[in-house]
């Protein structure tokens, strides 16, 4: 049967935040994430246990991750918060916190969200590999094969602590520094690898927002040559070129049903030049709904967000849908 049910991802507060120049505060982040929850998401991606000295602004997401378990954030559904550890060390800064509160998290994911009680958040990790060695090198310091024997110790202490774990691989449609020269089997071999070391989804970052729909087209049926389940794989699109509905549209009839995008399409990754921020939220709610397609998102509410957000680090408000929305 057609399933219309799709999970939105998101990332504003981790991926839209990372490559503000200006510092936020850690109550405008607190603010953000608390008004996220109360939109319907049911995975919001909430900080980074990366060196503070690469990514400076996610240096608190340990007091993030503490906030999210002493209090109990409302929300409509049961909400899983992310957070990237590229290393052992961000997962045992993570688990630190983590242990200090073992009964203020649940580490079930519920499968039907309105059968369980939304009174626990759940708390997953991700590791983030790349899909050519230039941007591996710049983003995490390593090359490939070094990077995945480092997420290994990682997925497996996530495991150990009971915890689910999203794999992204970068750079999967275009490559700042090797252009379009990405192959997709290569994609489906990182994304093979991650998944037999206990990743639960692999997802597939258009960080340069280089991807176009016969691009987006043959990745996924590489991923699906590879024997790779749709229900696996979630797509990343940045919306550098405008292609990432377009994208999304290719990976929908594919059968993808994991989308991840940040509210006022904030964003950018600091070691992409030029990549500007993920799809909008807004946009991307507005784009699945009229295709009948299932978000469970408040788009008036997630508009309202994504204005207050932009104008709070004075950035252009970059959803053309929250735009309308507001009448703006
Ligand atoms: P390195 O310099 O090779 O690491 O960086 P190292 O192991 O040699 O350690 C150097 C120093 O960093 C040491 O401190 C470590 O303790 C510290 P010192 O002794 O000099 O005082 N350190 C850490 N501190 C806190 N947390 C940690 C950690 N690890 C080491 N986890 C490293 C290697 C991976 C750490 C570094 O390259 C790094 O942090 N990279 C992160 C880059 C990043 O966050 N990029 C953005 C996220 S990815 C993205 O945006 C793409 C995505 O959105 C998908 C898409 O769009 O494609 C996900
Ligand atoms: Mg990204």
């Amino acid at each position: 049967p057609f399933d219309n049910h799709i999970k939105i991802v998101e990332v504003g507060p981790r991926d839209g935040l990372q490559n503000e120049k200006r510092s936020i505060s850690l109550p405008t982040k607190i603010e953000l994430i608390e008004r996220l929850a109360q939109t319907g998401l049911s995975t919001i991606e909430a900080g980074s246990f990366v060196s503070p000295k690469w990514v400076p602004q996610m240096d608190n997401s340990g007091e993030i991750l503490q906030h999210i378990l002493q209090h109990k954030i409302p929300s409509p559904v049961p909400i899983s918060y992310a957070f990237l550890a590229p290393n052992i060390k961000g997962l045992g800064n993570a688990n630190a916190i983590l242990q200090q509160h073992p009964d203020a998290y649940t580490t079930e994911l519920p499968t039907e969200p309105e059968k369980s009680s939304p009174s626990k958040p759940g708390v997953e990790v991700a590791v983030f590999a790349a899909a050519t060695e230039s941007f591996s090198k710049k983003n995490l310091n390593c090359d490939i094969a070094t990077s995945l024997e480092r997420f290994k110790e990682v997925i497996l202490g996530a495991k150990d602590a009971n915890l689910r774990v999203r794999a992204y691989i970068s750079v999967v449609l275009g490559c700042p520094f090797e252009g379009y020269d990405v192959d997709p089997r290569k994609v489906a071999e990182i994304a093979t690898d991650l998944l037999e070391m206990g990743a639960d989804e692999i997802s597939l970052g258009d960080t340069t927002g280089m991807g176009t729909a016969p691009r987006t087209k043959e990745l996924l049926r590489c991923m699906t040559a590879a024997g790779i389940r749709n229900e696996d794989i979630a797509m990343h699109f940045h919306d550098t070129y405008g292609q990432a509905l377009v994208n999304t549209a290719i990976s929908l009839e594919h059968g993808i049903r994991i989308f991840d995008s940040a509210v006022g399409g904030l964003g950018g990754c600091p070691y992409s030049p030029g990549a500007t921020g993920n799809v909008a939220t807004e946009n991307l709610v507005y784009f699945l709904e009229s295709l009948g397609m299932n978000t469970g998102v408040d788009l008036d509410a997630m508009a309202d967000i994504g204005s207050w957000i932009t104008k709070e680090l004075e950035r252009p408000h970059d959803s053309s849908v929250g735009k309308a929305v507001l009448g703006a």
